[in-house]
């Protein structure tokens, strides 16, 4: 159906609908499945709440790899209770999308196909233990800052579903703050590493936000739509302002010989990431990106079986039903 969607040429919407349903936004009413809703906004979630799904759902590549290499027992059952959450993240958002009408199914073929995107830090490979504590404090710590307000998002589904996804992501982030603090207080080359992760890290991780305001085709109508409650450039100087201080306490130094503390602004002055670095991973050109997309396409054709035998089952319960009444 979604295929559909996007091939549809139809744009037209009846004026009087459009303007009722923008009031119910604007009034901070939540829009459920069954109302009536703005092709566009139906696509736009779409396209957002697929693509934060696959990003759950591929997040767990990079730190999956470290499972069996963590170094103690129970570092081991953290990372792989992380790992399971986020598993349980991208259910809850392929379910969310589900009510919009797309299946999981097919969002899978759209990211295997290239339609649909994941997020670029996850085309960044982790190369080092100390890359589990900077994703868990970085990482983490940005996709809290983005996901919190969209715990106010005009979809219900969508901020359900973020309720129990944020609470998630606090305990991986401080999970990956622990991990940090063990490196800078461990010997000199764990120190090292843990320096090295943060300089690999730190631009991908500002990158997370989307491109600047400036670029970012979608804000303006998302945000009017409360799809997006805040824009791209508000989130990364929130993100680099709560950051500075962390790192300060880790002894850590952010890669960044701009960064200043701006009196006027409350805020730090920073640089921007390389922005042609970021558009080249959008279009599948990152250091992980092949790898990331060939482990999703194995695991969809290694589970293939099981969701035969499931349509299978479901198919025999019916059938014994219908045989029943
Ligand atoms: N990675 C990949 N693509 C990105 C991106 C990123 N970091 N930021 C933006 N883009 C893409 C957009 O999808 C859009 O492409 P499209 O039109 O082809 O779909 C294009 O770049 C232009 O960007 P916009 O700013 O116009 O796009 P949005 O309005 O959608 O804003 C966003 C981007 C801020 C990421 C927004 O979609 C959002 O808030 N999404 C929900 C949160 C999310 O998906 N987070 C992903 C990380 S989740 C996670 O990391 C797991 C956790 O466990 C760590």
């Amino acid at each position: 159906m979604y295929a559909q969607m996007i091939k549809s040429e139809e744009t037209y919407e009846d004026p009087k609908k459009l303007m009722a349903f923008q009031a119910r936004i604007d009034d901070g009413d939540r829009i459920e499945p069954k109302d009536w809703m703005p092709k566009g906004y139906r696509k736009t979630l779409i396209r957002q709440i697929g693509q934060h799904a696959h990003s759950e759902i591929v997040g767990q590549l990079p730190e999956g790899n470290w499972i069996t290499r963590a170094p103690s027992l129970e570092r081991k059952a953290i990372l792989l209770a992380k790992v399971q959450d986020e598993a349980g993240h991208g259910l809850y958002l392929y379910c969310a999308a589900e009510t919009l009408g797309v299946s999981r199914d097919e969002l899978t073929e759209m990211l295997l196909n290239g339609q649909m995107k994941y997020s670029s830090i996850f085309s960044y490979p982790a190369l080092t233990w100390a890359d589990m504590g900077v994703i868990g404090w970085l990482i983490d710590g940005a996709a809290i800052l983005n996901q919190v307000p969209l715990q106010r998002t005009s979809y219900g589904p969508y901020a359900r579903a973020m309720v129990r996804i944020c609470k998630e992501e606090s305990f991986h982030q401080r999970q990956g703050f622990d991990i940090m603090i063990k490196m800078v207080n461990g010997t000199a080359e764990q120190k090292h590493m843990a320096q090295d992760a943060l300089n690999r890290l730190w631009y991908p991780s500002l990158m997370m936000f989307g491109p600047p305001d400036a670029e970012s085709v979608h804000s303006e109508q998302s945000m009017r739509w409360k799809i997006k409650i805040n824009s791209n450039d508000e989130l990364r100087q929130k993100f680099v302002n709560q950051t500075v201080p962390q790192a300060e306490y880790l002894g850590l130094s952010i890669p960044d010989i701009n960064l200043n503390w701006n009196e006027r602004k409350q805020s730090y002055d920073f640089s921007q990431p390389d922005w042609s670095e970021f558009f080249d991973v959008l279009e599948g050109n990152g250091p992980a990106s092949v790898d990331r997309i060939e482990a999703r396409q194995a695991a969809w054709e290694d589970g293939a079986w099981v969701r035969e035998a499931r349509i299978a089952h479901a198919e025999k319960k019916n059938m014994a039903i219908l045989a029943a009444e």
